[in-house]
């Protein structure tokens, strides 16, 4: 007998993060018809994402904010009533944190899948009739199996049998900063699965929008390691660029000519070839760990050593960047005030997770440098976890910058203008495109001679800082 075909009315999503809250924006906005609610635990996640004002949404993306307006209210809601929305949903995506294990077996590499299996329980227990289980989340390869034997062992606890699962994967592949873009118009879908009717209802809802050819459907296990590898891979090319640079430091060669040079061969292409600090965010690092794990797991210990090198290399380079800032301070930076530019792993994003500039700003603390952080759109309490146990002083930048200001304490600034008074020292860690029409002039005599720029994203308009008295050194060139 053939499968009825699956509608799909009403849609939860389990967590209002980086993915789970522009991902369903977006499906609401291309899918008027289908009733779109973002659940979470976090009551004031939650409250954010309702706050009338759209500046105070918890995240931002560029064109987030228009996307919610359209939809928010019309068939898009956020709320805290977990159950309700998955009983009422014919698809629930599964879009919370899956962060690498801290404590037990495989910590430091592992996912922690409590968060995962919690949500598997609570589909189980509140879900009705019919449910399709799409993982949104990047999971370890064969997480789909663990998801269905909880499902399953709650179908036959009701012995009614009146629910019915099935589970795929639908990895998210945006990139936090162009999260709206990725969405409307991505490169590919990619569902796993093995149930066609309910891969067909996923089909159904990305068409509205996206061209069928660029879905890409495949086993379960071949979807979820998709995502891994493409992380990996991601992350490889930062780290592989990385590594040249520091070569081009020591050998003469320029980074931006290198990176033009191999980047116009077809086969390498041109993205992700800019150096930088590193790589961040809350995926790269942990998605390459647990594809390290696993690769151990499996009986392969070469792959695990390979991937794991590109992890190694980027926390090198961050080590080597706050070495070099210290060296060519004269050996020390105890009581030299340094502004860093920038606190998000990236622009156009407030994410700080893994970011570069906490383990610099944490290394030049440690040395006893007073640390200014100013960042567009990071917000300071954010920056007092991330640096934590450094504390912050406060009022540094109110009339006498640095009265108050004790040496290994960092304090932030509320306006760009104001971050320069009697520094040693500027470090630009993030590209935020205002850091490169910064007047150099202006800010140069409030600086405390020798003064220096650190560029690691080869943005500061080096002229405009060499004309102005100002030091400079820029990732990826030798320096005498
Ligand atoms: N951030 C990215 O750029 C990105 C891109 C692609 C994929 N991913 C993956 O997507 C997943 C989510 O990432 P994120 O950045 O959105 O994480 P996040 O930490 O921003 O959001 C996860 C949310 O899930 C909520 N949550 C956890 N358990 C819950 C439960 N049982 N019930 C209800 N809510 C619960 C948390 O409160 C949190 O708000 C991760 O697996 C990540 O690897 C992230």
């Amino acid at each position: 007998m053939e499968e009825k075909k699956i509608i799909v009315n009403n849609i939860c999503c389990i967590g209002a993060g980086y993915v789970g809250g522009p991902t369903m924006s977006v499906i609401a906005d291309r899918c008027p018809n289908i009733n779109v609610e973002v659940v979470d635990l976090n009551e004031s996640r939650i409250d954010a994402w309702n706050s009338e004002e759209l500046s105070n949404l918890p995240i931002f993306e560029p064109g987030l904010d228009q996307v919610i307006k359209r939809t928010r209210g019309r068939n898009l809601f956020f709320s805290t009533n977990i159950s309700e929305a998955i009983a009422k949903a014919d698809m629930v995506f599964i879009s919370v944190n899956t962060p690498t294990k801290k404590k037990g077996l495989g910590a430091g590499q592992a996912s922690d899948l409590k968060w995962i299996e919690a949500c598997a329980r609570q589909v189980a227990k509140f879900s009705k009739g019919k449910t399709v289980v799409v993982e949104k989340s990047t999971l370890p390869v064969r997480t789909a199996e663990v998801i269905k034997k909880i499902l399953g062992s709650y179908q036959i606890i009701n012995e009614n049998n009146e629910k019915e699962f099935c589970v795929l994967s639908n990895p998210e592949f945006l990139a936090e900063g162009t999260a709206i873009d990725n969405l409307e118009n991505p490169d590919r879908v990619l569902i796993g699965g093995d149930d066609e009717n309910s891969i067909k209802s996923l089909v159904n809802i990305y068409t509205n929008w996206i061209p069928e050819k660029k879905i890409i459907t495949t086993n379960l296990w071949s979807s979820e390691l998709s995502k891994l590898a493409a992380n990996a891979f991601l992350a490889q090319r930062i780290s592989s660029i990385n590594s040249i640079a520091a070569f081009c430091e020591v050998a003469g060669a320029d980074i931006e000519e290198v990176s033009k040079a191999i980047g116009s061969d077809s086969r390498i292409g041109s993205n992700f070839l800019n150096a930088s600090p590193g790589f961040g965010g809350s995926c790269f690092k942990k998605d390459i760990l647990n594809l390290v794990y696993l690769s151990r797991y499996f009986g392969l210990p070469e792959v695990a050593d390979y991937w794991e090198s590109v992890v190694r290399i980027n926390e090198w380079n961050q080590k080597r960047i706050s070495e070099l800032i210290v060296k060519t301070l004269f050996g020390t930076i105890s009581g030299k005030k340094i502004v860093i530019l920038g606190f998000s792993f990236k622009a156009n994003t407030n994410d700080t997770r893994e970011s570069p500039a906490i383990r610099i700003s944490k290394d030049l603390l440690e040395e006893g440098a007073k640390v200014v952080i100013y960042d567009p759109k990071v917000k300071s309490s954010q920056i007092i976890n991330d640096l934590e146990p450094y504390s912050s002083t406060e009022n540094c930048l109110s009339t006498q910058p640095h009265k108050n200001f004790i040496d290994g304490t960092w304090c932030f600034s509320e306006h760009l203008e104001d971050s320069f008074d009697g520094a040693d020292a500027v470090v630009v860690l993030t590209e935020w495109p205002n850091f490169a029409t910064i007047k150099w002039s202006s800010i140069a005599n409030r600086m405390r001679s020798p003064g220096w720029v650190f560029d690691s994203r080869r943005i500061v308009n080096e002229k405009d800082v060499l004309s102005s008295g100002l030091n400079y050194w820029s990732i990826g060139r030798k320096y005498n």
